[in-house]
């Protein structure tokens, strides 16, 4: 059932006979109509009425427990009350407790009510307070269904002697562990009292510790507002190691060496970005190395960067994902797009402020290499979404109602979007370009902005005063790619290319004189995308003979070449890559493997069999996507 029937339904069997049942009483009766006018989820992906009263801070006194895998507190909520007599906030899977309004030790209880729980949005909590009432206090406790939060058992981490656990909040399961009003628009401040086992460590996208204290009770503090959606937590045993004098990085202790080597630029990364859009607004920029089940390459909690471990390479051949994590401190964090809608606002500047950054540390030809990776990319999912169900999903500004905005979180937003932008840059030129762009995150500073904001603001402030004009509309709001969209073809692939022919037509076979190392990961990309994506599985053999890259150990060259393996019935990975199914989460990875294993039906068996072991070591966000592969959403 969509979200848009279920709407229908909730009122049917909700809102409908409230109105009824209240119907004597008058004050209760503008309860209901409240209620029944302030659904605005179509909007926005959530039940929050912030146009009548909203959060302004949040405190979160929570105690973390690892053997009922259960967070339990209370979220009290500073309010900005417009004189509304309810106030609602959304709720995914939590045991709410009471509600309380007042000052801490000197609270009333007050009445609450739970709508209808919908599968994608969670249900809206409603309070009913007094007119003036600007304290609002949620008692709660997790369930085993709040989505965001991950509990791994000693043996899914590095040391396997301690749990970890970690929340993954964008884009909307926030509200499966924080009674919160659940949408980017909100900006809110917040502070914490966190309580966890002894002997482990916590962390949030916060003022943090570097290390452990002996009572195990943690505070935090974020000073600058933020959306919902950048709120995070993890426990676990973790250490601290300075990379810089306002960075840093925290992972295990067994891998803390492997990351500091992996990191050793972010304090160069970070000079390169206040150089190129000015001063980092957030004090401190760390990065926390995750378990593999983390979902995401990375994710930008501000202060504190969540990345998966396998961007440790050996060999730093992955850290634009830092590059591009740091970036979203000026585009998302700073400026925020105002729906899911227009997340192409978050992603497609970050992935051009990214490349940027890596432009300036190591220079335009391995920028260029980087992007060029990520327009092959984006032209696949063009094919596939353009023959696909929802062919507007290749505009800039997409439409989302009644749907999981997880579905934008596809090319077009990230390289599209970064294209966009890059096109517009060598339109107008480098230097218009970046005044523009500084002025932008000055404007907008701890703002959200829409699309349509930001076009009328390179309208005003860029196009028309210099007597330029873009396809800014087509770009935005027409599918495919116009035309005068940049394109790169950096001669460095030129000789994986033509190695990659010679493979494939037999002119050639592999000998001991080809090394994994002779070329760069990104080279190594291109030279499987460019291998006949129908070849034997005797040329493939040979390939790992020599290069041996399905257990490589990078994993974007693993990825490649298990799907193409795959593709090829080259049995003899089947080993190699169930290991890595089995300790990797990151669902970039997983999706596309899983879904080539779909295509024929004994590699479809396997796969089954697979990610029912698989499954415990991922993270809700890439279970929900494999499910959908392997049974179409119904399992
Ligand atoms: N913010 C995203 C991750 C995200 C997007 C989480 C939407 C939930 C919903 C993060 O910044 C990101 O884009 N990560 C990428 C890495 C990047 C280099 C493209 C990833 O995880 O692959
Ligand atoms: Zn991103």
């Amino acid at each position: 059932m969509n979200f848009t029937t279920k709407y229908r339904l909730i009122w049917l069997l909700i809102v409908f006979p409230m109105s009824m049942f209240f119907s004597c009483d008058n004050e209760q009766n503008s309860k209901a109509k409240l209620i029944s006018t302030k659904y605005r989820t179509d909007l926005t992906h959530s039940y929050s009425n912030t146009d009548q009263i909203k959060t302004k801070h949040l405190h979160l006194d929570l105690k973390v427990d690892f053997d009922n895998k259960s967070i339990s507190g209370v979220a009290r909520h500073k309010m900005l009350n417009l004189g509304s007599d309810t106030a609602i906030f959304d709720i995914k899977n939590l045991d709410i407790q009471k509600v309380t309004v007042g000052e801490k030790d000197n609270e009333s209880v007050v009445d609450f009510n739970i709508g209808v729980s919908d599968d994608l949005l969670g249900a809206p909590l409603y309070v009913f307070i007094d007119k003036n009432e600007t304290n609002i206090n949620i008692y709660y406790n997790t369930t085993k269904n709040s989505d965001a939060i991950d509990w791994l058992p000693k043996n899914l981490t590095a040391g396997k002697e301690f749990p970890f656990m970690y929340t993954q909040g964008e884009a909307l399961l926030t509200r499966s562990w924080i009674p919160v009003q659940d949408l980017p628009s909100n900006r809110i401040t917040y502070s914490a009292e966190v309580s966890v086992p002894k002997h482990l460590l916590v962390l949030m996208s916060a003022s943090n510790p570097q290390e452990m204290n002996s009572d195990g009770i943690y505070t935090f503090e974020m000073k600058q507002a933020i959306p919902s959606y950048l709120i995070a937590l993890a426990v676990g045993n973790i250490t601290y190691h300075k990379l810089g004098e306002n960075c840093g990085v925290y992972a295990e202790p067994e891998l803390i060496e492997a990351c500091a080597y992996e990191f050793v630029d972010l304090p160069k990364m970070m000079i390169a970005a206040e150089k190129i859009y000015g001063k980092y607004q957030w004090d401190i920029y760390d990065v926390l190395v995750l378990p593999y089940s983390f979902p995401f390459g990375g994710m930008e909690n501000p202060r504190l960067t969540f990345v998966s471990p396998t961007l440790i390479a050996g060999d730093r051949s992955l850290v634009s994902v830092i590059a591009h994590e740091l970036a979203h401190s000026w585009s998302g964090n700073l400026v925020t797009n105002s729906t899911w809608e227009d997340f192409w606002l978050n992603e497609g500047f970050t992935v051009y402020f990214e490349n940027r950054i890596m432009e300036e540390i190591y220079g335009k030809e391995s920028a260029d290499i980087l992007a060029y990776i990520e327009f092959q990319e984006l032209e696949n999912e063009l094919k596939v979404i353009g023959n696909g169900d929802f062919p507007e999903d290749t505009h800039l500004k997409l439409n989302l109602k009644g749907r999981d905005p997880d579905m934008g979180m596809t090319s077009i937003a990230y390289v599209k979007g970064a294209f966009f932008l890059k096109t517009l840059e060598n339109h107008v030129g480098r230097v218009l370009f970046d005044d523009f762009m500084t002025s932008y995150f000055k404007k907008y500073s701890f703002k959200t902005v829409s699309t349509e904001m930001f076009k009328e603001y390179l309208e005003s402030e860029l196009l028309l005063p210099n007597k330029l004009t873009f396809n800014t509309d087509e770009w935005l709001y027409k599918g495919g790619l116009p035309s005068n969209c940049l394109r790169l073809d950096p001669p460095r692939f030129k000789k994986v290319k033509l190695l990659a022919k010679d493979i494939s037509t037999g002119k050639l076979v592999l000998d001991d004189s080809y090394q994994l190392d002779q070329f760069l990961t990104q080279e190594w990309l291109v030279f499987i995308r460019n291998l006949s994506s129908n070849i034997d599985v005797e040329k493939l053999r040979n390939i790992d003979d020599v290069l041996n890259f399905k257990s490589c150990g990078n994993s974007e060259i693993m990825t490649e070449w298990y799907i193409l393996g795959v593709k090829n019935g080259y049995q003899e990975i089947k080993p190699d890559l169930k290991k890595f199914l089995m300790k990797v989460g990151r669902r970039k990875y997983l999706e596309p493997i899983y879904s080539e294993l779909t295509k024929k039906k004994e590699d479809l068996v396997w796969a089954k069999e697979v990610f029912t072991k698989a499954k415990n070591n991922y993270h809700f966000v890439s279970n929900k996507t494999v499910e959908g592969l392997l049974y179409g959403g119904n399992e």
